[in-house]
C-alpha cells in the first residue's frame, strides 16, 4: 500500500468530490472514514461548494468495511461520529456514486447520503450475514426505512447482491446512468440539481428520517417470526441471521438512534465469534486458493473462446452447460449417436427444471442450449481452444480417447480429464504434448457444483496450469490445484471417511444415527443419504478396483452386500434406506439393521452403543489426518486447499470453517492422541500422519499447514 491518502478531495466548479481511492475494492480500511468525513467538512466550510458527490476510484464504489480489521484491535469509530453521522448532519447535499459495488459499509455509506446514483452494472446489497455479522453501520436501520422491512429482510438475511436497475425500482437509487464512464458526470449534474432544489426552499433528504415504509411491519407484525421460521433449517448452528432479523424489528419500533443502539449490541454479540471467524477464514481461503506457489507472475495465459466436451453421460452434459451458462460456444461429441441423442436430451430437461422452477428464464434457456452444439466426430472438436474427456472412468477408456485427441487437437489447446482418480500423468503420457494435459475434476452435478479440482501432472506447463485456474474462474467455478494421487486431493481426503462410516455400522451404528448427527453438525444430508442419491454401485466398483490393486484394502463389507443384493440406492427404491415409488424421502429400513447385524456377526465384530460426538469425530478425524498426510506428501500445497475443497465439493458447513479450520477449533494436540489412540485400538488404517504430529508436539495450527518446498 502507498503513503497516498485513501480519500482525495476534488472540485468540479462548484460542487465538491470525495473520491475514495483504496485499492483494490475501497473497502474502508484505515484512514477512509476519517477521509470521508474529512471531505464533508472541507466542502461545508467552502463558500464556493453548494453539493458533494461520494465516488470511488478504480473499479468499485466501496465494497465495505475492511474485513481483515475485524477480531483485530482495530477501533471502530463510535457512535455518533462516523461518516454517516458527518452525512446526516451535513447543511449541503451529498450524492453517492456508485459504480460496481456497494456492499456492506459501502451501501451503508451510500444510504447516508442525500441521494444515490447507480451505473447499469453496478450492484448494491448488504452481504455482511454472509461472513457472521450485521450490517453495523445503520444498515439494519435505514434500509427498511427505504424500501421496507419485507424486502429489507430479504437483503440482509441473504446477503444477495442486488442489480442496479432492480435497486432503482425499489427505491434504494434515485437515479441510473448507462454506464461507469458517465458515472460522475451524471454525479455532478444531479448534485447541482440538488443544491437548486434546496436553494428554492427544499429540505435535504435524510434516510433516518423517513417512516413511511416502516408502518409495512404494523400491518404484518408476524413477518419477523414468520423469516425466521423460514430459515430455521439453512441457518441452524448459526446467530447472524437471527440477529440481522432481531436488528431490522428494532428499526420497525425502537427510534432510530435507541436503534442504532441496538444494532451495535447485535453487531458486538457476532463480530468476534466462533461463526463469524470461520466465516472470515472462508471467504479469505476462496482467494487464497488462486494463488499457485511457485508459478511466476504474470505466466502466460492461454485464451479460451470456445469448449468442447468428449463423452456426453451425466457429467459430460454438466460440464458442457457449465461452459454455455458463462457464454462459451460448447460442442458436446460422444461416441455413440444414440449417447449423444441422449445426452442433448437430458440437457434440455435440466434446462427445462430451472426453467419450471423460475430460476432460469425460457428465453436464456433457448441461449444457452443453443450454445452447445452437438459433434459427430473428432474433426468437428478440432479447434476448440479447450477439450474436457468426460468418458467412462476406466484408463483403458480414456487412454485412447487421450492419443486421438493429440491427433486432431489444435496446437496449444488445453487436454483436460475429467478423471476424478486416475493417473494423469499416464494419461498425458499417450499424447506427444504432456505439457498441455491436466486433470479438470469437476463436481456432480458439474453445472451446479462451485469447484473445480485442477490436477496437476508431473509435465503439466505451468502456463496450462495458469489456463485451466482462469477458465475455471471465467465459469464461475472455485478452482483449487491438486497433485496426481489416486483419489487427487478432494477424494482421497474423504476416503477415510467414506469408509469409517460403514465402519461404524459393524460396530452397531445405524445410517439413521450417523446421518442425523452429521447433518446437526450442519451438512445439508447424511452421508449415507447423499450415497443412495449418488448410487452406491460408483463406491462399489471403486472398492473393486482398489481392493484389487492393494491386498491390504480395509473391505467394507456391508455396503457390498447392500450393492449385491441390488440396493444401488435411490434409483433401484432401496440402498441404505427404502424409498416409496415417486418420492426421494429416506425411510429407515428393518431390513438394512438386520443385513449390519449378519453381516457384523459374520465378521465377528461386537456391537455397541456411540455417542454423537464419537461418530462426528471418527468420521472426521479420520480425513483430517489423511489429509495432513496429502499436504506433507506435497499433494496439496497448504490448508485452505483442503478446506475449501471440503466447503465446496463435499458440503461441508461453511460457518464451520472448513475441515482443518474446525479442526483447529478442538485443538491439534486433542486431535493427534485421539488419533494415535485409535492407532492403538484399529490398527494401521489409523496410523498418524507425521504433520500431524509435528504441528501437535509443536503447539502449532493445522491452518498453517504446508507442504514441503
Ligand atoms: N475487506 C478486505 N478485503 C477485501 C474486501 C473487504 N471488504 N473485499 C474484497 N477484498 C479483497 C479480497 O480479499 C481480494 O484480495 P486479494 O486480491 O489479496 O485476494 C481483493 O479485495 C479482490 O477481491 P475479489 O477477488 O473478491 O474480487 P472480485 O472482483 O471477485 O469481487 C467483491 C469483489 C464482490 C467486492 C468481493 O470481494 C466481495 O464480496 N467482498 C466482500 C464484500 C463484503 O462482504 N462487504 C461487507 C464487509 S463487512 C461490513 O461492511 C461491515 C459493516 O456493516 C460495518
Amino acid at each position: 500500500m502507498s503513503d497516498a491518502k485513501p480519500v482525495r478531495f476534488e472540485t468540479e466548479g462548484d460542487v465538491g468530490v470525495i473520491v475514495v481511492d483504496y485499492p483494490p475494492v475501497n473497502a474502508l480500511g484505515p484512514g477512509v472514514s476519517e477521509g470521508i468525513i474529512e471531505g464533508i467538512a472541507k466542502f461545508n466550510a467552502d463558500p464556493a461548494i453548494r453539493a458533494m458527490v461520494l465516488i470511488g476510484a478504480g473499479r468499485s464504489f466501496i465494497a465495505g468495511a475492511d474485513i481483515r480489521g475485524f477480531g483485530t484491535d482495530r477501533k471502530r469509530l463510535p457512535l455518533g461520529s462516523r461518516t454517516y453521522d458527518a452525512m446526516d448532519a451535513s447543511a449541503k447535499p451529498i450524492v453517492a456514486a456508485i459504480h460496481g459495488f456497494a456492499l456492506g459499509g459501502g451501501l451503508e455509506n451510500a444510504m447516508g447520503c442525500h441521494y444515490r446514483i447507480a451505473s447499469r452494472a453496478a450492484k448494491v446489497g448488504l452481504p455482511e450475514v454472509l461472513i457472521g455479522i450485521l450490517p453495523g453501520g445503520g444498515g439494519t436501520q435505514r434500509l427498511p426505512r427505504l424500501v421496507g422491512p419485507k424486502v429489507a429482510l430479504d437483503m440482509i438475511v441473504s446477503g444477495r447482491h442486488v442489480p442496479a436497475d432492480e435497486a432503482h425500482a425499489l427505491g434504494i437509487v434515485d437515479e441510473l446512468v448507462e454506464n461507469d464512464a458517465t458515472l460522475r458526470a451524471g454525479a455532478v449534474a444531479f448534485a447541482r440539481r440538488a443544491a437548486d432544489a434546496q436553494a428554492a426552499g427544499g429540505t435535504l433528504p435524510r434516510v433516518r428520517d423517513r417512516q413511511d415504509k416502516l408502518r409495512e411491519a404494523k400491518d404484518d407484525p408476524g413477518m419477523f417470526d414468520a423469516m425466521r421460521k423460514s430459515i430455521a433449517r439453512r441457518a441452524r448452528n448459526q446467530k447472524a441471521p437471527y440477529n440481522c432479523i432481531l436488528a431490522v424489528e428494532a428499526a420497525c419500533t425502537l427510534t432510530f438512534d435507541e436503534g442504532m443502539k441496538r444494532e451495535q449490541e447485535l453487531f458486538e454479540e457476532l463480530v468476534n465469534s466462533d461463526e463469524a471467524r470461520a466465516l472470515r477464514y472462508a471467504f479469505f481461503a476462496e482467494r487464497e486458493v488462486a494463488r499457485i506457489p511457485g508459478l511466476p507472475k504474470g505466466t502466460a495465459i492461454r485464451e479460451v473462446k470456445t469448449a468442447a466436451v468428449v463423452g456426453a453421460g451425466t457429467m459430460g452434459g454438466g460440464i458442457a452447460m457449465s461452459f454455455a451458462d458463462f457464454g462459451y460456444p460448447v460442442r458436446l461429441m460422444d461416441a455413440t449417436e444414440e449417447g449423444l441423442a441422449k445426452g442433448m436430451q437430458r440437457i434440455r430437461a435440466n434446462y427445462e427444471t430451472s426453467v419450471k422452477r423460475g430460476s432460469l428464464a425460457a428465453d436464456e434457456m433457448e441461449r444457452r442450449f443453443a450454445r452447445i452444439q452437438p459433434a459427430k466426430d473428432y474433426t468437428d472438436i478440432a479447434d476448440a481452444d479447450v477439450v474436457v474427456e468426460a468418458v467412462f472412468e476406466e484408463m483403458g477408456v480414456k487412454k485412447p480417447v487421450f492419443a486421438k485427441l493429440d491427433e486432431v487437437m489444435k496446437p496449444g489447446a488445453l487436454l483436460l480429464s475429467n478423471t476424478s482418480a486416475l493417473d494423469i500423468d499416464a494419461i498425458a503420457a499417450v499424447t506427444k504434448r504432456p505439457q498441455d494435459v491436466a486433470g479438470a475434476h469437476f463436481f456432480s452435478p458439474a453445472n451446479v457444483m462451485k469447484l473445480l479440482e485442477v490436477v496437476r501432472g508431473a509435465r503439466t506447463a505451468p502456463d496450462t496450469l495458469a489456463s485451466v485456474m482462469q477458465m475455471g474462474k471465467r465459469i464461475g467455478k472455485l478452482s483449487v490445484v491438486a497433485g496426481n494421487t489416486d483419489g487427487f486431493v478432494a477424494n482421497r481426503s474423504r476416503a477415510p471417511f467414506n469408509s469409517e462410516m460403514v465402519i461404524l455400522l459393524e460396530e452397531g451404528a445405524l445410517p439413521e444415527q450417523v446421518d442425523k448427527v452429521m447433518v446437526d453438525f450442519g451438512y445439508p444430508m447424511g452421508p449415507f443419504a447423499v450415497g443412495d442419491l449418488a448410487g452406491l454401485d460408483i463406491g462399489y466398483a471403486g472398492r473393486k478396483r482398489r481392493a484389487a490393486a492393494n491386498p491390504n484394502y480395509r473391505k467394507l463389507p456391508i455396503a457390498d452386500r447392500l450393492v449385491e443384493m441390488g440396493r444401488y440406492g435411490q434409483k433401484t427404491g432401496a440402498g441404505w434406506y427404502r424409498y416409496e415409488k415417486g418420492d426421494r424421502t429416506p425411510h429407515p429400513d428393518p431390513e438394512v439393521a438386520r443385513i449390519i447385524k449378519e453381516v457384523s456377526a459374520e465378521m465377528g465384530v461386537a456391537q455397541r452403543q456411540f455417542t454423537d460426538q464419537e461418530i462426528l469425530r471418527r468420521l472426521l478425524f479420520s480425513s483430517v489426518n489423511e489429509a495432513c498426510k496429502i499436504i506433507e506428501e506435497g499433494f496439496a500445497y497448504r490448508a485452505v486447499d483442503v478446506d475449501v475443497m471440503w466447503l465446496h465439493g463435499f458440503g461441508f458447513p461453511r460457518y464451520r470453517g472448513g475441515l482443518l479450520f474446525w479442526a483447529d477449533g478442538i485443538g491439534a494436540r486433542a486431535v493427534y492422541d485421539q488419533i494415535a489412540s485409535w492407532h492403538q485400538q484399529y490398527g494401521e488404517r489409523w496410523a498418524p500422519s507425521k504433520l500431524l504430529r509435528d504441528i501437535a508436539e509443536a503447539g502449532g495450527k493445522l491452518t498453517d499447514a504446508k507442504a514441503p518446498a
